[in-house]
């Protein structure tokens, strides 16, 4: 069994370090996310990872993630304070304290904390990639929100994913769906234990997205939401349905699908990969919130956005074998690796001037031996090797090695820098290993 020091000098359960090149996949898809979400017109928002507790318990005291998995705490002023859970409630919260013109159209990538149980694809500490658009009610929002997240996957090659949306009904609808569920699973209470019947009385819609299998196999018979739909919330459910078929964005109509948390009204959505285990597959989830806003504070202001996994995304990914780390621009790939034979500081200089160029150049410290810098060389992936030996240095040249193709030929030094600037965005060749 391990120490308690040796436990100590881990990162904590449920958590995980990510390390190149991994992170520069991670890196990759941010940035892939952030030119969508500008292209769409959302601008970029910082929230603090922490926020007075009170924030999230508007996201639904009687659910889990505020219930159970919270990450609170009093600091040392004496305040009630909790990390991120997630995304929504922090910038509902900004919209509210700082009232910007609406429509407010942000997206953010951030940590979430949840004091889940840890398995594959469920994480103590996850990251998102997101959305949210303030101040519109028309449905045309909810279709772009939903192309945004559908656009971003299949851009990333992403294939073997679903979208269900369902329809949770406004403040007319709610109640009497609400009653009509109650009376359905009243009867069933006894059998289904304290905590279940508790739900029921509580908030019975949270009994419709229970992991329990007993619970699952009753809620298939329940009443349906989208049949006690007053006609507003059927008008915009089914406006939403024709953007989306106009669109040529496949979904499914999920008539159960209440998802997590309280703030929820009309439309709401959910990504599923076929790819990932069922408990985790879905890769991404949204949907409308437009009485949050009045909820904490602030004037009347319908929302809608979604949050996306990077966890769940990227082993998606790799069980579809795209968006694979070599297919990334921004981990830490090299275009060229500096072999230097000569130790006079004329590699120092030369690195500075490929770097300037805009060549992701690396090379050996300590004075290595020429062996040793030829295996970091190739260790590093780099494209090319750039070597700075006695002959060339005669000739006021250097050679140039394809790592890949292992050819190699002689370049005048003033032309190396141009010369490597150039082919640094071309393919590199078929075949090779690195
Ligand atoms: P959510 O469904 O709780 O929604 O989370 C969004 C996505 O984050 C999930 O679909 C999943 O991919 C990922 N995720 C959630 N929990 C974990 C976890 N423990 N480990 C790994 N990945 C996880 C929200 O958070 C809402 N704020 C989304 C939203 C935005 N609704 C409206 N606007």
């Amino acid at each position: 069994m391990p120490s308690e020091t040796q436990d100590a000098f881990r990162a904590p359960v449920g958590t995980h370090d990510i390390l190149p090149p991994e992170s520069g996949r991670w890196a990759a898809l941010v940035a892939a996310f952030a030119r969508r979400a500008a292209n769409y017109g959302y601008g970029l928002v910082i929230t603090p990872i922490f926020e007075h507790r009170e924030v999230f318990a508007r996201v639904g005291d009687s659910t889990d993630v505020v219930r159970k998995e919270m990450y609170d705490f009093e600091d040392k002023g004496g305040r009630a304070i909790a990390l991120r859970p997630e995304g929504t409630a922090p910038v509902v919260r900004a919209y509210v304290q700082h009232r910007p013109p609406s429509p407010w159209k942000v997206w953010y990538a951030a940590p979430n904390f949840r004091y889940e149980r840890p398995q594959k694809g469920r994480y103590r500490q996850h990251f998102q990639v997101g959305v949210e658009a303030l101040g519109v009610d028309d449905p045309d929002i909810d279709v772009e929100v939903i192309a945004l997240a559908h656009g971003f996957y299949t851009g990333l090659g992403l294939r073997r994913f679903r979208l269900l949306v369902n329809s949770m009904g406004d403040a007319g609808s709610r109640p009497r769906y609400r009653d009509a569920l109650q009376s359905f699973l009243r009867p069933h209470a006894e059998r289904l234990g304290p905590e279940f019947a508790q739900r029921v009385e509580d908030n019975p819609l949270r009994v419709l997205d229970s992991k329990n299998p007993e619970v699952q196999a009753l809620v298939a018979d329940a009443p349906k939401l989208v049949d006690y739909l007053g006609d507003e919330s059927r008008d915009h459910f089914e406006r939403v349905q024709a953007g989306l078929t106009a669109l040529g964005i496949a979904f499914e109509v999920e008539p159960r699908m209440v998802r997590g948390f309280d703030y929820y009204t009309r439309t709401v959505f959910e990504f599923q990969s076929d790819a990932l285990d069922g408990a985790q597959n879905a890769i991404g989830g949204g949907g409308r919130y437009d009485t949050f806003a009045e909820e904490m504070g602030g004037p009347p202001t319908p929302g809608i956005g979604f949050g996306l996994g990077v966890e769940r995304i990227l082993i998606a990914c790799d069980a579809e074998g795209v968006f694979a780390t070599g297919d990334v621009a921004l981990g830490a790939t090299l275009d060229a690796f500096i072999v230097d034979m000569l130790g006079d500081g004329s590699s120092v200089a030369l690195l500075e001037e490929l770097r300037a160029a805009g060549v992701a150049a690396d090379r050996a410290y300590g004075g290595k031996s020429v062996k040793a810098q030829w295996k970091a060389a190739d260790r590093s992936g780099a494209r090319f090797a750039v070597i700075l030996g006695r002959e060339e240095a005669a000739a006021d040249s250097v050679g140039l090695k394809d790592l890949g193709s292992g050819e190699q030929h002689t370049v005048p030094r003033a032309e190396i820098v141009p010369r490597l600037a150039d082919t640094r965005n071309a393919p590199r060749q078929e075949g090779t290993t690195r």
